[in-house]
This record gives C-alpha cells, sequence and structure tokens, in this order.
C-alpha cells in the first residue's frame, strides 16, 4: 500500500488537531482547506481572520473545518496560563518576562498550544528557519520519557521500497551513547511508516574491516544500543553495501542477520546522514519526506522553506500520524 493512502487511512476521521504557525502563508491556507476537506485533521491557522480570508479567496480556497486563532489578541487569562505553563516547565531557566515575550512568537505559541494538550502537534517551517520551528519545541515540549536526544529521520522512498535514515537533519556530531539512542528511536519510529525495523549502524567500516576511534565509536554505539533495545535487530558496524546488498553481506558479514537487509540507517554525523540522504533522493530517485522530528514528547515537523502545498499536505499528514 503506498505510504501516504496507509498513513491517511490511520488518520481519517480522527479529527487530530494541528496548528500551523504560519497560518496567512498561501502554501499552509491551501493545505489546511485540503485537510479539512479530506477529514484528515482539524487545522488550526495562527493568524487574523481578515488576513487568512483575505489569502482564502484568493486562491478560492474553502475555510470550511479550519480554526482561525488570533494570536496576537488572546484574552489575558489565556495569555497567562501558557506563561505559567511555561514558566514551570522551564524549571529556573525562563522567567514570566521572558515566557511572555516569546507567546508573542507564532512559533512559541504554537509550540505551547502543544505542550498544554490544546493541540495534538505543530508544522511550521514555510518561511521560518530550522533553528526557529526545532528550538521553542526543544526547550519546552523536550524529549520523551527515557529519550534525552531529538534527531531527524527521512523515510526513503521509491515504489514499494522504504526506509529510514536517521539523523540527518539535527546534531552536528553523535558520541557512542547517542548513535545508539538514535537507532533505537528511529526503530520506534520507522514502525508509523510501517517498516519493520532491521537497524544498520553505518560506517567505513565492516565488522573491524578498518580501524579508528571513528570505527570504534560505531562499534560501541551498536553494542550499547543492543543492550538498549535486545528485541530489536541491530547491528553493525556496517558499510552501506554491507548493510544494503545480500551478495556483498554474504562476504562481509556472513553472520549477520541484518546485513544486506536492514531497512533502518544510523549515520555516525550529520554529514554523513545529511549527505547520504541527500545521495539516495538525487543518484538514487528516491522520494525523502523529512525531517521528521523524532524522540520529541509530542509531534513537530519542520517544512523546508521550499516547499509547496503538498509537501505542507504530507508533512501534516506525518505529523497527524505521530500523533496518533
Ligand atoms: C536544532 C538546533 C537549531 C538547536 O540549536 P540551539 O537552539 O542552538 O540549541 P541550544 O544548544 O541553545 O539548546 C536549546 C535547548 O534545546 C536543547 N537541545 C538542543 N539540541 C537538542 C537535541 N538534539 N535533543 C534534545 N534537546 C536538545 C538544549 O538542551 C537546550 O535546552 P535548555 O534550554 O532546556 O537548556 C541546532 O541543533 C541546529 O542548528 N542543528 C542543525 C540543524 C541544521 O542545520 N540541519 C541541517 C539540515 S536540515
Amino acid at each position: 500500500m503506498d505510504l501516504f493512502d496507509s498513513l491517511k487511512s490511520k488518520i481519517k476521521g480522527k479529527k487530530i488537531s494541528l496548528v500551523f504557525p504560519e497560518g496567512s502563508d498561501r502554501r499552509i491556507v491551501e493545505a489546511a482547506s485540503r485537510l479539512a476537506a479530506d477529514d484528515l485533521a482539524h487545522p488550526i491557522l495562527l493568524g487574523t481572520n481578515d488576513e487568512i480570508s483575505k489569502v482564502a479567496t484568493s486562491i478560492d480556497a474553502s475555510l470550511d473545518g479550519v480554526e482561525i486563532v488570533d494570536f496576537e489578541n488572546q484574552p489575558q487569562d489565556v495569555i497567562n496560563s501558557m506563561v505559567n505553563a511555561i514558566v514551570e516547565r522551564r524549571k529556573g531557566k525562563t522567567d514570566e518576562e521572558k515566557a511572555r515575550q516569546w507567546l508573542k512568537d507564532a512559533n512559541y505559541f504554537g509550540t505551547t498550544m502543544v505542550y498544554m494538550d490544546k493541540v495534538d502537534g505543530m508544522v511550521s517551517g514555510a518561511f521560518h528557519p530550522t533553528g526557529d520551528t526545532v528550538r521553542p519545541a526543544l526547550q519546552i515540549i523536550k524529549t520523551k520519557p527515557g529519550v534525552n536526544l531529538i534527531s531527524g529521520s527521512f523515510v526513503m522512498q521509491k515504489g514499494d521500497q522504504r526506509y529510514l535514515f536517521a539523523d540527518c537533519a539535527i546534531n552536528l556530531e553523535l558520541d557512542a551513547q547517542q548513535m545508539a539512542e538514535v537507532a533505537v528511536v528511529s526503530a520506534e519510529m520507522a514502525k508509523t511508516f510501517d517498516i519493520d525495523p532491521k537497524v544498520a549502524m553505518l560506517s567505513f567500516s565492516t565488522k573491524s574491516s578498518a580501524k579508528g576511534d571513528m570505527v570504534t565509536k560505531v562499534q560501541e554505539a551498536t553494542k550499547l544500543a543492543k543492550e538498549m533495545a535486545p528485541d530489536l535487530p541491530i547491528d553493525g558496524e556496517f558499510q552501506f553495501d554491507a548493510a544494503f546488498v545480500p551478495e556483498v553481506a554474504a562476504q562481509k558479514a556472513p553472520d549477520s542477520d541484518v546485513a544486506g537487509h536492514a531497512t533502518v540507517f544510523i549515520f555516525p554525523s550529520l554529514e554523513a546522514g545529511n549527505i547520504g540522504y541527500k545521495i539516495g533522493q538525487r543518484f538514487g530517485g528516491f522520494e525523502a519526506l523529512g525531517p521528521i522530528l523524532q524522540g520529541l514528547n509530542k509531534p513537530v515537523n519542520d517544512l523546508s522553506r521550499g516547499s509547496n502545498p503538498e509537501d505542507v499536505y504530507k508533512v501534516a499528514i506525518i505529523t497527524a500520524a505521530q500523533a496518533l
């Protein structure tokens, strides 16, 4: 089954609420209108009625089923409760004055709505850089219990082939413990996309074929990941070909149950992960869906600034599926 057909069937009719801080962006209005019409989510656009209605009229989009929240003109008691929630959550790191200032920013406002369970998830980044979308989530929503690190994955798909790559978006460097954690969280995320996780820890070495600190790190990460999730098929360290190609795996790692059959690929650094997914996309002809933020306690996803309405629609579907 096509990935989006499968995700849509999971979320349809469930009225999962998603906040879009960039509510008056034409692409967001178009995607929100479609999501509501298709009964895939309950979209909430931040902005003024006037502004958003004008955009909707200009693109002939219906706002039926789309809620508008004028976040800059909220009653004082609503703002006060949000300020209190932030101050309490930040445990001394953010005072009341700062929290009030944050709430004037649509991304912080939307993130706080998610944190306070007023909505189920958030999609932003159509015109904000990654940091502006992700930082409020790191500061307020934070990680799931038992997870210390947020990372960014891509679902790579072509025809009926579907894989998950991580971390391709967030952490510049990973130590062994962090790489292990990304592996375990990624395996969990893979299941959201109907990918049966077989996790390969990637390196330029396969089973000690090369030496050096970078190899030792991936070996250590593999050991830690196996300890963290003893029931998951996780193995390494593998070069990409040993992880992916059964004939190469038979040569280089004949005893592994993951080599040659991996579906989840964990990269040792952001350089490797980000370059790797783009090679898969541009040389390999795979569609790259993401970055999907993983490890957060509630779903927030970042759009690419080059997104079109179709991209926004798809990221929203993914976000709603994560909220299930
Ligand atoms: C995501 C990113 C913007 C966060 O950077 P930042 O705002 O400078 O982060 P800071 O170090 O100031 O941390 C802010 C908070 O987030 C937390 N945090 C930062 N990175 C985190 C992570 N990966 N997981 C969990 N928490 C994290 C910090 O602990 C801090 O929490 P605190 O305020 O409670 O102490 C940064 O990691 C980044 O730019 N990554 C690369 C993004 C990129 O360019 N990707 C390229 C391809 S898309």
